[in-house]
């Protein structure tokens, strides 16, 4: 790092506001409350993402950002229009959207403390080699419509990957949806990035894992991130009456449907054939008490760090389904899929992290993350880096999620200083991509 931009990183003029941030955290978190449980819901392209979209750009334009949204949905805010594609971009963000009953801090964060340094560099007049953008993805976790990293992944020009018609687990079309949100399906080419027009890419994610607060680091530096595949799949079977149709000859889609809830448990805690495997939607048609289940869609969520166990995985569990299928009567059929394979963080970006906390006087450590990122999908396009702060209690996805305010400004200081370091290299010399 220059001795320029170290000694204004000094400066409280280029600090975090960490009052503003705090600030922004706790109204975000208003967006999709449930006051019953605690928990916040904002399924991507529902109305409340739709509400915690307007309001991050509310924020951004306040600050005398600029803000638009690409026909894939994601919100870009620059410090000026003209800027774009001047420079290569230094890009930091994350995600608004949760899952259901989710927590505050999952995604929001890092779009809050992106916007943070945004905002802090525009108030900077430094003149950096990078121009610096935060990015809200869209639909990363894929509540409502099956398709998680769906604003990354055109981003990152993976358009090959995703449905033309996608819809959602009751049927619905995005096309509707996504024009809410200011997006267009037929124009979803325009949302991707040339490459070499993202220098790095840096996201600042809480943990949502039981390592750093374990382990007392403040900061942890993320080594590589998890691949995961996600099957969307319908069992058809044969509605009846439960109290006259005989047990031989049922096609029940719900006894099917308990069978892979179990084969992919054992897949992966028994055979260990992937790391860890889940079936966490499961929706049952008519969902009656007397009546013999006709329809049940439901995901199979597997990861690993290793795309050859994935995809192998995914074989074994295809088999089974097959299997499922002729013990059952039933029809099985995977209506949507979606794969993001395991990446590596830029050894560059990683250093450039350490160095940043070791400034700060943080403790930190590397570790893997076994949650996906969006960065996952900008990796395709440019070296990333990823900074986790610690989960209290090391739980995440459920209304208890929560670090400490201590280190969610910790966190924003860091990806601010790792940030001014970026954006003062010249992307020639970086050297991120190792
Ligand atoms: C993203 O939230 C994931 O499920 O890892
Ligand atoms: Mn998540
Ligand atoms: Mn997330």
């Amino acid at each position: 790092m220059s001795d320029q931009v170290l000694e204004r990183a000094a400066q409280p003029a280029l600090d975090i506001d960490p009052a503003r941030l705090l600030r922004r955290i706790a109204e975000l978190a208003r967006i999709g409350a449930d006051t019953t449980t605690g928990g916040i819901t904002r399924e991507g392209f529902g109305a409340a993402d739709r509400t915690a979209r307007a309001y991050l750009m509310d924020e951004a334009r306040a600050a005398g950002l600029t803000t638009a949204v690409d026909a894939a949905g994601n919100v870009v805010i620059r410090r000026a229009a003209a800027e774009a594609g001047e420079r290569p971009a230094l890009m930091m963000g994350s995600h608004l959207d949760t899952v259901v009953n989710g927590g505050r801090l999952d995604g929001a964060y890092g779009v809050l403390a992106a916007l943070e340094v945004l905002q802090t560099f525009a108030a900077s007049g430094l003149e950096p080699h990078c121009d610096p953008v935060a990015v809200a993805f869209a639909n990363e976790e894929g509540a409502l419509f099956p398709q998680p990293f769906w604003g990354s992944m055109a981003i990152a020009g993976r358009l090959a990957g995703l449905p033309r018609e996608p819809r959602d687990h009751h049927g619905r079309p995005l096309r509707e949806a996504l024009r809410r949100a200011g997006g267009d399906l037929d124009a979803l080419g325009t949302a991707c990035w040339p490459h070499g027009s993202v220098a790095a890419y840096l996201e600042l994610h809480v943990e949502q894992g039981p390592v750093l607060e374990r382990s007392g680091s403040r900061i942890g530096v993320v080594s590589a991130i998890t691949g995961r595949t996600v099957l969307t799949l319908e069992v058809r079977g044969a509605a009846g009456h439960s109290g006259t149709s005989p047990m031989a000859g049922r096609r029940d889609a719900l006894a099917a449907a308990a069978r892979i809830v179990l084969a992919a448990e054992h897949l992966a805690a028994e055979r260990r054939l992937c790391r860890v495997a889940t079936v966490g939607h499961i929706d049952t048609r008519p969902n009656t008490p007397n009546t013999i289940a006709g329809t049940v869609r439901m995901t199979v969520d597997l990861r690993d760090t290793d795309l050859w166990r994935l995809a192998g995985a995914e074989e074994v569990l295809r088999r089974l389904l097959r299997t499922i299928e002729n013990s059952t009567g039933t029809e099985i059929e995977v209506v949507a899929e979606t794969r993001s394979d395991p990446v590596s963080t830029s050894r560059g970006l990683r250093t450039a992290i350490e160095d940043s906390a070791d400034a700060l006087d943080l403790p930190h450590e590397v570790l893997p993350s076994g949650a996906g990122h969006d960065a996952q999908m900008i990796a395709d396009l440019a070296p990333i880096g990823m900074i986790f702060v610690p989960s209290l209690g090391g739980i995440s996805h459920v209304p208890q999620e929560d670090t400490s305010d201590e280190d969610l400004v910790a966190g924003a200081r860091v990806l601010l200083r790792t940030a001014l370091h970026v954006a003062d290299t010249d992307p020639a010399d970086a050297g991120y991509r190792a």
